[in-house]
């Protein structure tokens, strides 16, 4: 399609003629068509950027010629030529998308403007579409880009926990992959007790940051081999709060606060350190209790040796309704131990 191609549709030779050299005298290149249906096979194969037709025309008419060359291609300008005695339809040709109509007889200036026009809306209709599908293409890119950047952010934030978790787990000395396990036995737990999906990212922090304010004891006390003394078990209980302290102003961190604040509250108020009692506890801080408790008992540590499942469970079931709910303690006993196994093989893998 050249950009100055205009195809003339008229019966009459001698109009045909006529506008052929008026366009041709301003620059045009022309097709010719002596009637609607060789005009339409011209259009199709050349899809000049402006038609020139007639009204009236045996066989196909100016209008049904107008109708076929915009369905086959929208953009496509039509100026129609019209006698006085056709005006009602030439300007019914325009609620079909006709640009304009020119009235004969043709004046060439009246033409030649006509014509400019046609062209100059023609392209600006189709360079507002284009501007139109590249805002829309922008939008897709940005929502796309977005929605990466996202997801980026969030395994940063997960690497993140992850190397906290671990960097915690390798100070305190015994409780390699801890983290990652109770990780796992709490999700499984709190999918058993009916945790809305929605709240696991949550407590999957929670359970990974509870110990996190051990950073703040010193290693005489946490790395200490023999028992702790009164005065250094004070210490030692305020890792909850330098815990919270250290989270509660992070915040995609503020939902894993409640747990590491209470990860050491029991059941029947004897635990540390706002001696919480029953559901005053947040229910992630009592599922992870069983699952820790649980854990500590099943791995092998300096000072104790590790104890089979059902030894560790006898025991968990006496805790409850003291140091545990014993709702969580019946969600916890109804997963799996394959699933409990699977977990704890998976936690010393690499
Ligand atoms: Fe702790």
């Amino acid at each position: 399609m050249a950009h100055r191609d205009i195809l003339i549709v008229d019966d009459d030779r001698q109009v045909r003629e006529v506008l052929h050299q008026i366009f041709i005298s301003a620059g045009y290149n022309c097709l010719l068509a002596s009637d609607g249906r060789e005009g339409i096979e011209v259009f199709t194969a050349s899809r000049p950027p402006l038609v020139v037709t007639d009204l009236k025309m045996p066989g196909m008419t100016g209008m049904e010629l107008l109708q076929q060359v915009r369905a086959v291609d929208g953009d496509a300008a039509v100026i129609v030529l019209t006698g006085a005695a056709d005006v009602k339809t030439a300007i019914a040709s325009l609620k079909l998308g006709a640009h304009d109509f020119i009235m004969k007889p043709v004046n060439i200036d009246e033409l030649l403007i006509a014509t400019e026009r046609a062209l100059e809306r023609r392209q600006l209709l189709i360079e507002r579409r284009e501007y139109q599908e590249l805002l829309e293409q922008r939008v897709v890119e940005a929502t796309r880009d977005l929605a990466s950047a996202y997801r980026q952010l969030q395994d940063t934030y997960r690497s993140t926990l992850e190397a906290l978790g671990s960097a915690l787990d390798t100070r305190d000395v015994g409780t390699e992959a801890h983290s990652r396990r109770v990780h796992g036995y709490t999700l499984a737990t709190a999918r058993e007790h009916g945790v809305p999906e929605a709240d696991l990212p949550d407590l999957a922090h929670g359970v990974l940051l509870h110990d996190i304010g051990k950073i703040g004891i010193p290693d005489a006390i946490l790395l200490k081999p023999g028992p702790l003394t009164n005065a250094e078990w004070k210490i030692m209980r305020r890792h909850p709060e330098i815990g919270k302290a250290l989270i509660e102003r992070i915040p995609f961190l503020r939902g894993a606060v409640p747990i590491v604040w209470a990860h050491h509250e029991k059941w029947d108020g004897s635990g540390y350190p706002r001696r919480l009692k029953g559901e005053e506890i947040p229910l992630g801080a009592r599922i992870f209790m069983v699952v820790d408790a649980f854990d500590a008992m099943t791995f092998d540590r300096p000072y104790s040796q590790a104890k089979p499942f059902d030894v560790a469970k006898a025991e968990i079931r006496r805790c409850g309704g003291s140091h545990f709910d014993p709702s969580v303690v019946e969600s916890f006993f109804r997963v799996p131990e394959a699933l409990l196994e699977e977990i704890r093989r998976r936690s010393v893998e690499p």
